[in-house]
């Protein structure tokens, strides 16, 4: 038996296709691509969901959308133990930029296509070129709706490698099924130059838990880095994850899960913060998205986060973010907030876990000798709900 798969992209057969087609007993493949090539007269059709069923004694050929092992069927058939000959057509991918003629090192390619939708929106609301692969349900009109508050320009590619294939501008109406979806940040930016493809994977190379002086604030209000440390280490922010900084402050704790690679939305009532943290997220080049006003109040209608981090908000902002997030970090400085805010958190049915932190830094004397400089204590709290 032989089994060949064979990538199609619109153009002609990849070398070597016409051959195995011809010799084919068997032909696996949707209505649409069984109608695109020469099938045998003799040869047996069979659907896509039919693959279990392959005769293994025959010469089958598997057909497949643009490159086959790119978020494709190869996958499937390893996972059944099979070996095929690939002969990859071009992706949908690489086929859509080279029509809008810019290059894609730069851009992180994450798919939605039989998954859920969540953790491709939030990197098209934290990274600046991403590329989507989608499904019906989970397509243009979904993104466009996710990306509401976030600076992004929606490209469709639609019937690429047919008579239709175009890029264009998403404008909220009907879209092609298939289509794939580009989500620019910039659409006229030339892409840095980079050294791997999809984009510099987080963490970033300067580490994380920054000093203070990383960051515009004011008369020291900003989470110290030790605290810090250990908030980011509870809230797992990270590439496909949503975290909300509330009361965000000067925003470092945001800024730094943007570094981290996660989506990010900050709520801050005060003016003059609100403009620190919006310098502060482009001195760090992170989008994060920040609503101005008050929490709990602020918080109604912003998509579902995967973690919380409360700096300021009070016991109702607890209760509120619990109810919606699977993590909540809440850093205290006020003890007698301490038992209702753990209250808070159970309530919302997280295990809740905490510790307080007083770090003491080396601070250098005239002489020349070091003593410690002690910092503020502050609690944390945090809840955990479900496995994640
Ligand atoms: C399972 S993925 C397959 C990707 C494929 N292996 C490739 O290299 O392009 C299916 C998704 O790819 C995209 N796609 C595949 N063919 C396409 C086409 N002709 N026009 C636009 N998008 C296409 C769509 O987003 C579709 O939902």
């Amino acid at each position: 038996m032989t089994l060949t798969v064979l990538g199609l992209d619109g153009a002609r057969l990849p070398a070597g296709g016409a051959e195995a087609l011809a010799a084919a007993e068997v032909v696996v493949g949707t209505g649409h691509q069984l109608d695109a090539v020469p099938v045998p007269a003799g040869a047996r059709r069979l659907g896509v969901s039919e693959l279990d069923g392959l005769d293994r004694s025959r010469h089958c050929v598997v057909l497949a959308s643009g490159d086959p092992g790119f978020f494709g069927i190869v996958r499937s058939l390893r996972d059944r133990g099979l070996r095929p000959r690939v002969l990859a057509g071009r992706s949908s991918v690489a086929r859509a930029f080279a029509l809008l003629g810019r290059s894609w090192d730069d851009v992180t390619v994450v798919s939605a296509h039989g998954r859920a939708l969540g953790p491709a929106l939030n990197v098209c609301r934290s990274r600046r070129a991403v590329a989507v692969l989608t499904a019906p349900g989970a397509g243009a009109p979904e993104i466009a709706a996710g990306l509401v508050g976030w600076q992004r320009t929606l490209l469709v590619a639609e019937d690429l490698g047919g008579p239709g294939e175009r890029v264009r501008r998403h404008d909220g109406g009907a879209v092609a099924e298939p289509h794939l979806v580009l989500c620019l940040a910039d659409e006229h930016a030339v892409p840095a130059r980079g050294w791997i493809a999809g984009g510099e994977p987080p963490p970033p190379a300067s580490g994380w838990a920054l000093g203070e002086d990383e960051f515009s604030h004011r008369d020291g209000m900003i989470t110290k880095s030790e605290v810090r440390a250990v908030v980011l280490a509870r809230l797992a922010p990270g590439l496909g994850r949503l975290v909300w900084d509330v009361g965000a402050g000067c925003g470092s704790v945001g800024v730094e899960c943007g570094r981290l690679g996660a989506a990010v939305v900050a709520v801050e009532r005060d003016k003059a913060q609100c403009a620190r943290l919006v310098a502060n997220a482009s001195g760090h080049g992170v989008d994060v998205r920040l609503v101005q006003g008050s929490a709990p109040g602020a918080l109604v209608g912003l998509p579902d986060p995967d973690a919380v981090f409360v700096g300021g908000g009070g016991v109702d902002t607890v209760s509120a973010c619990a109810g919606v997030a699977p993590r909540v970090v809440v850093a205290l400085a006020a003890l007698d907030r301490v038992a209702p805010c753990r209250a808070a958190l159970r309530d919302g049915g997280h295990t809740v876990d905490g510790v307080q932190l007083a770090a003491s830094r080396l601070a250098e004397l005239p002489d020349g000798s070091v003593r410690l400089a002690a910092t503020n204590p502050v609690v944390l709290l945090w809840g955990v709900r479900g496995s994640r």
